[in-house]
């Protein structure tokens, strides 16, 4: 593998129109974390680049819904994702944002190298105009009925409720969102990159040249180039980006998927405005991006051919794109109220953001969808940080305080037991390493938490607590040894567990950390005096995380009412057939559940005749039966009795159907008589 001067890590921009949630913190920030904390600790030249990514329609969106400016979002936003980046110690040397001025002169400066370089080619097209509003529309602010399931409500990109995406040119009656008119096509010229030029180099690039990026992004890359590139617009009828720098493209600006990779260089130039291009432009340089699944084709094919296409930048080494992070069992998603956001977790759980790193690396969707569950939370950190690590860790320091005043003791003769410890930790850091260069976090993870194990039965097995009153001074060599081994793994996590690992670090008194150091067992010398044993974890009750899965059953059933509509109302009928129906009112006498039956209730009604009438209704998952009785309900009485399970129905209960699924019988306002009609 060639060496590489320096690496230059980049982290994917997040749109400034929202927090930060698990998912984008388990999908690229901490991987990113923890690989330059990696390389920093070895003494290797390395640059953390990432900040907000500022445009895009769904930036103006939200500003025309809350009836701000995009500018006010964008700035409530960056403030809010960087402070939760700091608190989660994502440890970026520069945080910026593509409404900064060095951005837009970046971009702009990129985009006239490749218009003067006659890369682009310009193209005409018919797209929908507003013309109440005299603005062309972008994608997202045409709504109208979608062609394959009818929904009254589709945008203009993709449809919500059966989920293909479309184009705006599909819908049927579209109509301007912003307006309410009706669109006209209207001709406008726009600058497109044309990838298919690129693809003979970028398959080879790809393909041939770079077997080694992870199969999952590899896999894309390459379904992508199978199905051939076609040119894709860099430019768009807006009025909130990067203004294209060129004549006749008044009210055009750059796309947000052109301006915001060339964040990355921008914000490099901002930290360093003498020396970026030596972060850019020397072969030296080993670029690696950082990002989630569906940025692949951006980062791995449209990126590096305008990077290519300009001529003096690097291409990226290494891609290492994570697939998705799911939240108990489902998929996450902010606007139905399902995620777990990093501002609010510190309020709930103040203190714990290792824990939080440690769960999203432990659970890493590195080569497939991978799952949260508070469960999981609550388990990996009761059995594996508090019992494991924790423990290890609290009875080394523990026993020093007792036995000796809290002073390194002096190591004495290695026993065998000491010796093949001594050994397994220092095969550890070449292993560490393999599983790092790879981008292997999670496995590497699981290898620093392997020699905190190997610590904990260290001191199981040697029991220094008996051996204190046999042989004191093999004592001594116990706990050095274990001090030492402490000090070891304060190094180990230090990549994962930052906040930890210098917590641990304060109570060892140590001053540096070195990755290089890692497997000696001369960190702590004799005599050191060590400062007071605190718990560096500590045990999550089941009430706090029962409390956290009901937060989010209440928030997607929240979510859910206020993205509720009602049904498009159905055809019309004839008069005479809804008179037809015969609904009636009816006193519930008894009720109770069917037997084998999780859904039925079967409900005696007193519908103002001699004969009780059975009608056996789903809803039992609804209602317990006592609720029921004494009710007065309506039901259909003239349809044909039905056999279910076994009973005779006569006729059927009206309920409502709720937006989140459940029912809720229709009853009388005023006392009424049973037996009478509805009408
Ligand atoms: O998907 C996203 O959240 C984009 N904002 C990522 C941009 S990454 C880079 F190109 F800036
Ligand atoms: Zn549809």
């Amino acid at each position: 593998m060639k060496e590489f001067k320096r690496t230059l890590v980049t982290a994917a921009l997040p749109y400034a129109n929202g927090g930060v949630h698990i998912g984008h913190l388990a999908g690229v920030y901490v991987p990113a974390d923890i690989y330059t904390r990696y390389l920093r600790l070895q003494g290797r030249p390395v640059l953390f680049v990432c900040g907000s990514d500022e445009h895009g329609v769904p930036i103006t969106i939200r500003a025309r819904k809350e009836g701000i400016t995009p500018q006010q979002v964008v700035d409530r936003y960056h403030n809010i994702i960087k402070k939760s980046f700091a608190e989660f110690g994502i440890s970026f040397d520069i945080y910026s944002r593509t409404t900064s001025e060095t951005h837009r002169q970046t971009a702009s400066e990129f985009f006239r190298t490749l218009y003067e370089k006659g890369e682009f080619v310009e193209q005409e097209s018919e797209q929908y105009y507003d013309e109440e509003a005299k603005t062309f529309l972008a994608d997202r602010y045409i709504t109208g009925e979608c062609p394959h399931c009818h929904n009254p409500q589709a945008y203009g990109d993709q449809c919500e409720k059966c989920g293909r995406d479309l184009s705006p040119t599909e819908l049927i009656n579209p109509k301007s969102a912003i307006s309410g008119s009706a669109p006209v096509l209207k001709k406008t010229k726009h600058w497109f990159l044309p990838l298919d030029k690129h693809q003979s180099w970028l398959s080879q690039w790809i393909l041939s040249d770079h077997k080694e990026w992870r199969s999952n992004v590899y896999g894309q890359c390459k379904s992508w180039l199978d199905m051939d590139l076609h040119p894709r617009a860099v430019t768009r009828d807006l009025d909130w980006g990067i203004p294209v720098p060129v004549e006749g493209a008044e009210g055009k600006v750059l796309y947000v998927w052109f301006d915001a990779p060339i964040g990355y260089i921008s914000n490099t130039r901002e930290i360093l405005p003498d020396t970026w291009q030596t972060w850019w432009k020397d072969q030296e340089t080993r670029l690696v991006h950082f990002i989630g699944k569906d940025n692949i084709v951006f980062h791995c094919i449209v990126f590096p051919a305008m990077l290519k296409a300009e001529g003096s930048y690097i291409l990226p080494d290494n891609v290492p794109a994570n697939e998705f992070l799911n939240l108990e069992d489902d998929k996450i998603s902010t606007s139905r109220g399902w995620a777990v956001w990093l501002d609010e977790y510190l309020c709930e759980f103040p203190g714990k953001q290792d824990v939080l790193r440690y769960v999203l690396t432990a659970n890493a969707p590195e080569t497939k969808d991978n799952n949260f569950t508070w469960r999981d939370f609550q388990a990996r950190n009761n059995n594996e940080l508090v019992a494991v690590y924790g423990n290890f860790v609290n009875r080394a320091l523990v026993l020093t305080h007792k036995y000796y005043e809290g002073r390194v003791p002096a190591m004495g003769c290695l026993t065998e037991m000491d010796q093949a410890v001594i050994a397994e930790f220092q095969g550890v850091k070449a292993e560490l390493e393999r599983l790092l260069e790879n981008f292997r976090f999670r496995d590497a993870q699981k290898e620093a938490m392997n020699l905190a194990r190997i610590g904990n039965k260290y001191l199981a097995d040697s029991e220094p607590w008996k051996v204190v009153k046999t042989d004191p001074e093999r004592v001594k060599t116990i706990l050095n040894l274990s001090l030492q081994l402490v000090a070891n793994l304060s190094i180990a996590f230090e990549p994962f567990l930052p906040f930890s690992s210098q917590r641990l670090r304060t109570m060892l008194g140590m001053t540096s950390v070195e990755w290089n150091r890692l497997g000696e067992i001369n960190l702590l010398e004799e005599g050191k005096q060590l400062a007071k044993p605190e718990l560096l974890f500590e045990k999550i009750e089941d009430s706090a995380v029962e409390a956290q899965v009901q937060k989010l059953q209440d928030m997607k059933a929240k979510s859910e009412v206020a993205a509720w509509k009602p049904e498009p109302v159905k055809a019309d009928i004839a008069f005479e057939d809804f008179e037809k129906l015969d609904i009636r009112t009816a006193e519930v006498t008894a009720c109770e559940k069917v037997k084998k039956a999780d859904k039925l209730l079967c409900l005696t009604l007193n519908d103002g005749t001699d004969t009780p009438r059975t009608i056996v209704s789903g809803i039992a998952q609804h209602y317990k039966p006592e609720e029921l009785i004494g009710k007065t309900i309506c039901f259909i009485a003239n349809l044909p009795p039905r056999k279910l399970r076994g009973i005779e129905s006569q006729g059927m209960v009206l309920s409502v159907q709720n937006p989140d699924g459940t029912l809720s019988v229709i009853t009388t306002d005023r006392k009424a008589q049973t037996g009478s009609p509805v009408v």
